[in-house]
């Protein structure tokens, strides 16, 4: 059990659960990239814990980069864009596998592919340690995806509450 300033969070998803779990899509994504290269690209701050275990039990060539994402005041139709931060490298002609935490409403994984699809991959696919298909908003494909849970509030492993629980081993759950 953990206690950050007034909400208690209970155990949810195990340390060595979740390692499994990473180990497997690791080994998917390294059959299914052999022979690609691909360019790996991460999410601050949410997966950045995911995005290095991942990493390292992927054991193909591959490029590794992270980008941060920022809402800013849009005047689109959808009103949501976000503002991608920190991309220095072309992404045109990579394979690109896009790296998060969570997908929850997927309002941020569909603003970051449609932002990447104009750059011209030459194939974008979507990873997600955590979906909840339940509050999804989106029409998004997600390609590989580690649990799917309800709509609840998790945090750790690096998923936050208000900054802080990103250091735990575990992912733990609000309790009711
Ligand atoms: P969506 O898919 O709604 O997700 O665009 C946006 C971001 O919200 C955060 N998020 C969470 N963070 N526990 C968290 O600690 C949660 O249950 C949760 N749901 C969404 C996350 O940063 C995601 O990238
Ligand atoms: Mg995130």
């Amino acid at each position: 059990m953990l206690t950050i300033k007034d909400k208690t969070f209970v155990p949810f998803i195990a340390a060595d659960t979740i390692q499994n779990r990473v180990q497997e899509l690791a080994s998917q994504i390294s059959r299914d990239y052999a022979d690609r290269q691909p360019l790996i690209i991460g999410v601050l701050n949410g997966a950045v814990v995911f995005t290095a275990d991942l990493l390292k039990c992927i054991d193909i060539p591959c490029e590794v980069t992270f980008i941060r994402v920022a809402s800013y005041a849009s005047t689109t139709s959808t009103g949501h864009l976000k503002q991608i931060l920190g991309l220095n490298e072309s992404i045109e002609g990579r394979h690109v596998l896009i790296v998060e935490d969570i997908v929850d409403t997927g309002l941020t994984m569909a603003d970051i592919c449609e932002q990447f699809q104009a750059a011209n991959p030459a194939s974008m696919a979507l990873v997600t340690l955590l979906y909840k298909p339940s509050a999804l908003q989106k029409d998004l494909h997600l390609d590989y995806v580690g649990f799917e849970i309800e709509n609840r509030f998790v945090l750790g492993y690096g998923l936050d509450y208000d900054g802080l629980g990103r250091n735990t081993k575990d992912i733990l759950v609000l309790a009711d």
